[in-house]
């Protein structure tokens, strides 16, 4: 078992990494003994349920199984699982746990949050993506038809269990979804190399990324600062995602931004050849396909209504060298012309 501990403003809490549920109850015992909500989706459910009640076999559980994808982190189920809480007479005491990705944790995550002005909040995250990203951290957040992400709050867990085992039913798609998250962190830290994202064991390889992000949030909990830089490859990424009708997965879309960025860096610091070579090398370790079929004007499109654009410029990430990533308040006519 790995255990890594992140310090958040109102709970420090842990990430505990262990190949499959065996530990689970252990660490919930110490510090939970409420009520129970376990809300999975249709993918996790038939997966871990057997295994994560019998380790939760001495409380009082309750389930709900939502539809997998994206379109379930809405503020009709947000709405739905607090009264569901409310019609079992949850109290401040009791909790909820989600089994499931990003969708699955943003949702219960903001619902813990609000319910009661915040209820015990544990997380099993089961994809590669929701392990490296947004399993730690403390964003949870719901959709609204105008745009993803647009209601939420942060609100750390009190525990993080990932159980590596969940991993081997992943899909290609959302393997490849990971590991374009994963890739962003060897940009942003020595601490994850290329060797590291080629041949790392997957334990290791999620331990070494959580290690840069929880450095991030300690350091810039709200999101004021520094932890913009964990958007690297996001801006370019969003509108690829969009334009192809999220065809692609996200973090593939973040590789292909980020194969924008580097080219974008090396024209606006003049970077080297072999610079630029040392940084594609990086990218291309996992063979993405960082092709992008939309023109820069379809792109640009899409950029002006991103969150980090405002006033005719644009707060870009850009690559002066790995691990010295740099944010650029950039005009979109200059954008325009570096694209
Ligand atoms: N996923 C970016 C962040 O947690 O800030």
């Amino acid at each position: 078992m790995k255990v890594l501990s992140v310090k958040a403003s109102k709970r420090e809490y842990e990430i505990v990494l262990e190949k499959d549920f065996s530990r689970l109850s252990e660490k919930v015992e110490k510090l939970f003994h409420g009520k129970l909500l376990i809300v999975y989706d249709q993918n996790t459910h038939p997966l871990f349920s057997s295994d994560v009640k019998r380790q939760l076999a001495n409380y009082e559980l309750l389930e709900v199984i939502l539809p997998a994808g994206e379109d379930t982190k809405n503020i009709e189920n947000y709405v739905r699982l607090l009264s569901f809480l409310a019609e079992n007479n949850f109290t401040r005491g009791d909790g909820v746990l989600a089994v499931g990705g990003g969708v699955i944790g943003d949702l219960c995550g903001f619902v813990a949050s609000t319910y009661m002005r915040g209820i015990t909040y544990l997380a099993c995250p089961t994809t590669l993506l929701s392990c490296v990203d947004s399993s730690i951290g403390g964003k949870t957040a719901v959709n609204l038809a105008e745009g993803k992400n647009l209601v939420g709050a942060f609100y750390a867990p009190s525990l993080v269990y990932i159980a590596t085992s969940s991993l081997e039913s992943l899909s290609q798609r959302e393997i490849e979804c990971g590991l374009g998250e994963v890739v962003k962190y060897a940009f942003l830290d020595k601490g994850v190399t290329l060797e590291d994202v080629k041949n790392g064991e997957v334990e290791d390889l999620i331990l070494k990324c959580l290690e840069v992000k929880k450095k991030y949030v300690e350091n810039d909990e709200f999101d004021r600062g520094e932890r913009a830089k964990l958007n690297l490859g996001h801006t370019i990424g969003h509108a690829v995602e969009s334009l192809s009708g999220y065809a692609f997965s996200h973090g593939l879309c973040v590789a292909k931004g980020i194969d924008k960025i580097i080219d974008i860096s090396c024209k606006f610091y003049g970077h080297s050849e072999e610079k630029k070579k040392e940084l594609k090398a990086l990218l291309n370790c996992k063979d993405f396909d960082l092709s992008i079929d939309f023109s820069k004007q379809e792109l640009l499109s899409k950029i002006k209504i991103d969150k980090k654009a405002e006033s005719g410029a644009v707060s870009l990430i850009l690559i002066k060298d790995i691990a010295n990533i740099e944010v650029v308040k950039m005009p979109l006519e200059k954008l325009m012309e570096l694209m």
